[in-house]
């Protein structure tokens, strides 16, 4: 008797004491924990919530037993560990990783599972490494080819970009670890990044610089988003009102936590009032200079707590950003779903290498020069790899998103697995740069010396397959830096023009996240662009250029024949890189292949371009109109002999509408599964009707023309297979 009711009242004060601790409750509702948790807290409690308490980490409230929150690069695997409080590597010997492909890749392989299935699997990595906050994905717009961080983003279009950020945010929040969208909004170059200011029209602002945020928000509930380091009308975007409460906070009804860029954070006022939640990495300009001060002293803490203390800032504003971060922090570091994760499986290497299987651009393929068969009847018996690419590791460098691998296959050795004694090397050229020097320290003996000796080389050679294009290197893809030149660095261009004399079987293989001159095309046989593939480079090139894979990825850029042909550059350096840090974007919503499209300049590889080792016939299409939403369809049939995927892009034309309108804005795309030779699919491409609307800058509202629209069913902007019109009232 005596036992059972000692055990009733244990249960029931247990019982009690879940039921009070609320927010200690994994079952409990969101808010309810949220409430909870707000109100046991004190007014210094809610403020150490908002600040950074070391380089990586926010602070939880310990007391309470309220986790921290644990923060870390970057949007394509999990950086290596940092010491608590500086830059330094803290040198562990457990923290090398998958480094999967850069999400321009990922853009390229228009395939949204595969999407998913990259935010699934990097978010065990981060999961598994103790991380609550992923830095990424990044989906700010490449408006010009020289931006620095742009093999961090996914293209030139804010729709791809919208529909491939939203399934690698809804894989990754899945598993418990927030995405932090970055950088919100209009970094899109990296020159004078902490001060530029950038002057954008309404409409481009909504059309093609919101629009990726926005559908993030909207379709994935990204959990944080990051502020960015530039101004946007005179305010700095970590604390710019208009944009963080006006814009996501009230009209999209966002409810996550806002996380400054490191060192984005001005002033205690702004910061208080204009929409910050966290605030990270104060004090730091860039990650190079550090001042003697505790985390107590960033803007949101002490300087902040003060006007609350004094009554000069409402108690309701801190209550608002601490229930943020709470919010956050019962999301992922108390959120009894977080998986554990895991970290350098097999099965993340298969994702890596299918990202950047299906991610490789075949862009040109004269005489059917690819697929190389490395065995049956091989027509070549001495190979001449050339290129610092082929062995340089780029996994390293490029800024915040650099990662240390554990796996990091070269195209070298990827090919020797291939072709053993058929293949001989010579690099052909040396970028010389270490990753961040800001000085070239290029010996020209010595560049002269390497040219030769691969000119040397190709005389006794069958085949040659240059690999080359960009680095991570300062002023080639890395951050806090744009390229200073549209053309291939270190003397490629020359180098690849005097190979192709000495032999007509050339194949041009390049690493990079821009587009770039192409003054050899017309001496190459075969061109295959690769972003950057992770982990994996080398399996998944070689994977394509044997033909194991048949290439499916499409252009997510136009690549421009030449720079001036790019629509900001006839505006001069207001339109890029600005003046006196004012940036203006004249080309307004002509991003991209807007401008190509709609003023019949001929780029040199069009967006949505890329060719196959198959051929594919497109029957005609259909729409039709059903509730909200138009559903296009089409049939696509394997003509060749090999199986492969084909991308089908839909590119709305509107009616005359009250503004100018793109001639071409893709509204829509869907990829087959494999075709084998012969084989169709019909694919159904569902487009909501608001999809077709454009911003209203004086109504200040989404409006969508009545009238008829043509939808272009093609296989890339320029290529359309057939056109469709739908009537909307
Ligand atoms: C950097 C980058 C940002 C990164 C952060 C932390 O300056 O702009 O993308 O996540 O600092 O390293």
């Amino acid at each position: 008797m005596k036992k059972t009711f000692i055990l009733t009242a244990l249960l029931a004060l247990g019982a009690m004491t879940a039921e009070a601790q609320t927010y200690l409750n994994p079952n409990a509702p969101l808010e309810e924990r949220v409430k909870d948790a707000l109100s046991r807290m004190t007014t210094h409690e809610k403020i150490k919530l908002l600040h950074a308490q070391s380089k990586f980490t926010s602070a939880g409230v310990p007391r309470l037993g309220i986790r921290q929150l644990n923060m870390d690069d970057g949007p394509h695997g999990v950086r290596e560990e940092l010491e608590w409080n500086t830059w330094n590597a803290a040198r562990w010997t457990n923290d090398s990783i998958v480094a999967f492909p850069s999400l321009t890749c990922l853009a390229s392989t228009w395939n949204r599972d595969l999407s998913q299935a990259y935010g699934n699997a990097v978010s065990e990595e981060f999961a598994f490494r103790g991380k609550d906050i992923m830095l990424g994905p990044g989906v700010n717009i490449q408006r010009t080819p020289l931006n620095g961080r742009a093999f961090e983003y996914m293209g030139e279009d804010p729709f791809l970009a919208g529909e491939m950020v939203v399934p690698y945010i809804r894989g990754a929040q899945a598993n418990g670890v927030a995405c932090c969208l970055k950088h919100f909004v209009l970094n899109d170059q990296e020159t004078d990044r902490f001060a530029v200011n950038v002057n954008v029209s309404d409409r481009a602002m909504r059309e093609i610089y919101l629009r990726p945020f926005q559908k993030a928000v909207e379709q994935a509930h990204v959990y944080t988003i990051m502020g960015s380091y530039n101004m946007w009308k005179g305010v700095h975007c970590c604390h710019n009102d208009e944009l963080l409460n006006g814009i996501l906070k009230k009209e999209w009804g966002w409810d996550g936590a806002l996380v400054s860029d490191w060192g984005g954070t001005t002033n205690t006022m702004e910061a208080a009032l204009g929409g910050l939640d966290i605030e990270m990495g104060t004090y730091t300009d860039g990650k190079v200079r550090e001042s003697a001060f505790g985390y107590d002293d960033y803007y949101l803490g002490n300087p902040f707590e003060q006007l609350i203390t004094e009554g000069k800032v409402p108690m309701s504003v801190l209550d608002e950003k601490a229930s943020r971060v709470l919010r956050t922090i019962f999301r992922t570091s108390m959120n009894p779903k977080k998986v554990i994760g895991s970290q350098c499986s097999e099965a993340h290497y298969e994702v890596c290498r299918q990202i950047g299987e299906e991610g490789i651009v075949l862009l040109k393929n004269e005489k059917n020069i690819l697929p190389l068969n490395p065995m049956k009847n091989a027509k070549y018996h001495n190979i001449l790899v050339v290129g610092e690419n082929a062995t340089r590791s780029l996994t390293k460098g490029g800024g915040s998103s650099e990662l240390k691998t554990l796996r990091d296959d070269t195209p070298l050795d990827a090919l020797k697995r291939c072709y053993e004694t058929m293949i001989s090397y010579a690099p052909g050229y040396y970028s010389g740069r270490a990753m961040y020097d800001r000085v070239d320290r290029i010996d020209s003996a010595k560049q002269a010396q390497l040219k030769a000796e691969a000119l040397e080389a190709a005389k006794s050679s069958d085949l040659i397959i240059f690999i080359g294009g960009l680095n991570k290197n300062t002023r080639q893809d890395c951050e806090n830096g744009d390229r200073e030149s549209y053309d291939l660095p270190y003397g490629q261009n020359e180098l690849i023009a005097e190979l192709a004399k000495i032999q007509k079987n050339i194949i041009v293989v390049t690493f990079g996240g821009n587009p770039y001159a192409m003054p050899w095309l017309k001496d190459v046989a075969g061109l295959v662009h690769c972003w950057y593939l992770g982990s994996e480079s080398g399996a998944a090139l070689a994977n394509v250029l044997t033909g194991v894979v048949n290439p499916s990825g499409k252009l997510p850029v136009t690549f421009a024949a030449k720079y001036e042909d790019y629509p900001y550059v006839q505006y001069g350096a207001e339109a890029y890189p600005g003046v006196k840090k004012q940036v203006y974007y004249k080309e307004d919503i002509f991003v991209g292949y807007r401008h190509f499209a709609t003023k019949n300049v001929k780029p040199l590889f069009p967006f949505g371009f890329g060719l196959s080792y198959t051929t594919f016939a497109y029957g005609k299409p259909t729409a039709v109109t059903s509730g909200e939403n138009i559903i296009v369809e089409t049939t696509v049939t394997n003509t060749g002999k090999v199986a492969g995927k084909e991308i089908v892009q839909v590119y709305m034309t509107a009616p005359q509408s009250d503004v100018p309108r793109s001639a071409k804005e893709l509204k829509g795309f869907a990829k087959t599964k494999v075709l084998d030779p012969g084989e169709s699919e019909t694919l159904r491409i569902s487009i909501p009707k608001n999809e077709l609307a454009y911003y209203d800058e004086t109504g200040h509202q989404w409006k969508v023309t009545a009238g008829t629209y043509t939808l272009n069913v093609g296989a890339n902007v320029n290529d359309i297979k057939g056109k469709v019109s739908v009537n909307i009232n």
